[in-house]
């Protein structure tokens, strides 16, 4: 497995370009499926998990290519509703092919996704919504097996989410668009992923009133045509460069994305001290986040959107173990998204965790040594408070962060971070 090799202390400054939002790539990929002509997809970033997306459909018989970071399908030639095990246990994410698949080829049979480090992420949610819309499913051998009601559309009907989910309320939209009548969905997740989801399948000829609410209503159409469309910027790779920059009384400007994306985050680096100024919108934005000495203490509580958001909590979280005083933060969306804590704390922090929440009292340096990588957000925690802290620090298992983050040696050594990967 390979390692990075990073050579602290490094002060975190200079100018990054953003990639389009990985969490908003994948969903669009899906969506792809759904129309009746070629569609393009531009500003698709360059990861392991869009990789593995794209071998999941091409193996359905769909034609999509990715060429830099545009990707065009065309579905003419599908021949199989089948999305494997071996491909859905490495990006869970692939259960976001069974709303197309039900909804425009009446069946599908999708791995279940399994768990990963940070919760059981279960998706009895996607199916109870699907269940709604008439789609029978049953569940057997870690398989989902779906069928449309009998003609093959979909229904449209009333349906409330239990809880708020990004993957359900995408899944469903995806469905929704093709079903026959009108679908109103309540307590939808409004992260900028789903909009930026949404607004695609409209300029697929889909019809979507609340677009950026809790409450979306979807007039069902007869098909879908292809379209080009560019994907979001991604606002969690935005924040995670600026927390750079406030771990390190650093200076780094974002551009290719936009403030509008993570306000939230951005109030909270304010909150710590930095100063924070943008400009420009969407994929012409940019935001610069300057530090003069120590972050100061904050607390946070993740939450859906528009609150803060659960995939900034590990970076939040390592710049508050430099802040000069005590920082509470409260993890509500996932049930184990604290193993970065250990980690950090190897790094010389002084965190207590006690269930949901993290008592954090900053320490002056963090300290350099060997750390391991858990998940996609920590493995970003633990190379930031890696890189400011004095001398060399190995982290392994950056598989995860090849996930997640495009060309991430080339844009951190662009931020003045001393970085080796080594081959293992
Ligand atoms: C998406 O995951 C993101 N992934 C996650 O980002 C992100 O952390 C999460 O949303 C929350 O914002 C992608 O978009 C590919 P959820 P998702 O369904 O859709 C429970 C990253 O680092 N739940 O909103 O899987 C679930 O267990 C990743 O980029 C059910 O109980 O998240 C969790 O506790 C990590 N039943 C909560 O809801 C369901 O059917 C939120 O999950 C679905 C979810």
């Amino acid at each position: 497995m390979d390692q990075f090799l990073i050579t602290g202390a490094c002060r975190i400054a200079g100018e990054v370009k953003i990639s389009g939002a990985k969490n908003a790539a994948l969903p669009l990929l899906a969506a792809m499926m759904l129309a009746d002509s070629p569609t393009t997809l531009h500003n698709v970033p360059s990861l392991q998990d869009v990789r593995t997306l794209i071998k999941l459909i091409a193996g359905m018989g769909i034609d999509i290519q990715k060429e830099g970071d545009t990707v065009t399908c065309d579905n003419s030639g599908i021949d199989s509703y089948f999305a494997p095990y071996d491909l859905v246990k490495t990006m869970r994410a692939s259960i976001l092919v069974l709303g197309p698949l039900l909804a425009r080829y009446g069946e599908a049979e999708v791995s279940l996704p399994g768990g990963c480090a940070i919760g059981s992420r279960p998706v009895d949610q996607h199916l109870k919504a699907f269940e709604a819309m008439g789609a029978s499913i049953i569940v057997e051998n870690g398989y989902v097996k779906a069928k449309a009601p009998a003609g093959g559309r979909l229904i449209g009907c009333e349906h409330s989410f239990d809880m708020v989910t990004v993957g359900g309320t995408e899944n469903v939209l995806i469905a929704a668009v093709l079903a026959s009548g009108t679908t109103r969905l309540e307590n939808c997740a409004r992260e900028p992923e789903v909009v930026d989801l949404a607004n695609m399948l409209v300029k697929m000829g889909a019809k979507i009133d609340g677009i950026g609410t809790a409450n979306l209503t979807i007039e069902g159409v007869e098909s879908l045509h292809g379209c080009e469309y560019s994907v979001v910027p991604d606002r969690i790779e935005t924040g995670s460069y600026l927390a750079g920059a406030l771990m390190t009384a650093g200076d780094v400007t974002t551009t290719h994305t936009s403030a509008d994306l993570l306000h939230p985050v951005l109030k909270k680096f304010e909150a710590m001290g930095a100063t924070v100024t943008h400009g420009g919108e969407g994929h012409d934005g940019w935001i610069r986040a300057q530090i003069a000495g120590r972050p100061k203490p904050v607390d946070i509580r993740t939450q859906p959107h528009p609150g803060f958001p659960t995939d900034m909590q590990a970076q939040l979280m390592a710049i508050c173990c430099l802040a000069d005083g005590s920082s509470t933060i409260i993890e509500n969306i996932f049930e184990n998204r604290y193993m970065h804590v250990p980690e950090l704390k190897r790094l010389g922090a002084n965190i207590k965790v006690d269930g949901h929440t993290a008592i954090v009292r900053g320490v002056d340096k963090f300290t350099a040594a060997p750390v391991m990588a858990t998940d996609l957000r920590a493995s970003m925690s633990l190379v930031m408070a890696a890189a400011s802290a004095d001398g060399e620090s190995l982290i392994d298992r950056i598989y995860h962060i090849d996930r997640g983050y495009e060309d991430v040696e080339s844009k951190l050594r662009g931020l003045g971070v001393t970085i080796e990967r080594v081959k293992g």
